[in-house]
């Protein structure tokens, strides 16, 4: 039997969390894996010294994690690792995925912010009415690190937007064009090897324009277009994802244009709302690649 560790982080160990981690674990189980969780401080040593002999490396690692510096250094020891640290390194930053995917998939406009350090701020504050002018009001700042959509902001003036960039001096960050027509709502495509196996609408119904379910939206099963599924695929190939949740807005005739990606999408909701078990799709799918048959 192939044996895998699931690396996790240390200090994520609410049910939130473990329940997935659970799931992946039974999902293992019905694939004839076994699975063993790691965290990064399991593996200090290991990692100290660089070297593992052979018979004690896995046979692959699932990565939960977005630790990736601790990925690159399990690959560095001749491991597999889903997602690939790379992979997981583009999705992780948003300027990142948005650089990477340049010209591949729609998106919506976006600038990155000029970088500045915490300790000197942002002196002048001129740039922020270009900014403006390009993509025009109302509009998204979001920092490049975040998630649950707790670090995405609606800014409506220049004043609101000038404040916003002060406060996030130190913090990577861009701006990009509010895509008003998908306001509330957004669609999650979870593909796993190249296909889509379940997705779902996200909607609010408390005029929050962020659809997510942590901003208090509700969701319901979704069947995509041909156009949706092809471009989400297109999406994981271009940045060598295994698997990945793959988010699209709708523009102004429901053209699917790229939110952002997730490599590694939490699936309770995906399950709860289409019963489809994202985590044993993928756990199938590294005993495919394993077993050569992917
Ligand atoms: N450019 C945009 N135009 C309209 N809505 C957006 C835009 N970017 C994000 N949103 C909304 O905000 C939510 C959170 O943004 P997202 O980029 O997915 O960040 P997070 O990683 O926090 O989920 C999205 O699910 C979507 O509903
Ligand atoms: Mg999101």
């Amino acid at each position: 039997m192939k044996t895998g560790w699931l690396v996790v982080n240390h200090f994520l160990q609410t049910n939130k969390f473990t329940d997935l981690y659970d799931r992946l674990k039974k999902g293992a189980k019905q694939a004839g894996l076994s699975l063993l969780v790691k965290t990064g401080c399991d593996l200090l040593n290991e990692i100290s010294s660089g070297f593992l002999k052979e018979q004690e490396k896995p046979d692959f690692v699932l990565f939960w994690d977005k630790d990736v510096r601790l990925a690159k250094a399990l690959e560095n020891m001749g491991i597999r690792v889903y997602n690939s640290a790379k992979a997981i390194e583009i999705c992780d930053d948003k300027s990142l995925t948005h650089q990477s995917l340049a010209g591949v998939v729609p998106m919506p406009k976006t600038v990155i912010a000029p970088m500045t350090y915490e300790s000197v701020g942002y002196t002048d504050l001129s740039f922020v009415e270009t900014v403006g002018e390009a993509l025009g009001y109302p509009m998204i700042i979001k920092e490049c690190f975040g998630s649950f959509g707790a670090q995405v902001y609606l800014v409506h003036t220049l004043e609101e937007a000038k404040e916003k960039v002060k406060s996030l001096a130190g913090t990577p960050f861009l701006f990009q064009k509010f895509i008003a027509p998908s306001s509330g709502r957004d669609i999650r495509l979870q593909v796993v090897g190249e296909k889509v196996i379940a997705a779902m609408l996200r909607y609010s119904e408390t005029g929050d324009f962020r659809a997510g379910i942590t901003s208090g939206g509700s969701m319901k099963p979704y069947e995509p277009t041909k156009e949706q599924r092809e471009l989400a695929v297109l999406v994981c190939k271009t940045l060598g994802l295994d698997f990945a949740g793959v988010d699209f807005l709708f523009g102004e005739n429901d053209e699917p244009i790229l939110c952002e990606v997730n490599s590694n999408a939490h699936f309770k909701n995906l399950y709860d709302c289409t019963g489809v078990d994202a985590a044993a799709a993928i756990m199938e799918h590294i005993a495919d690649k394993l077993e050569g048959r992917a």
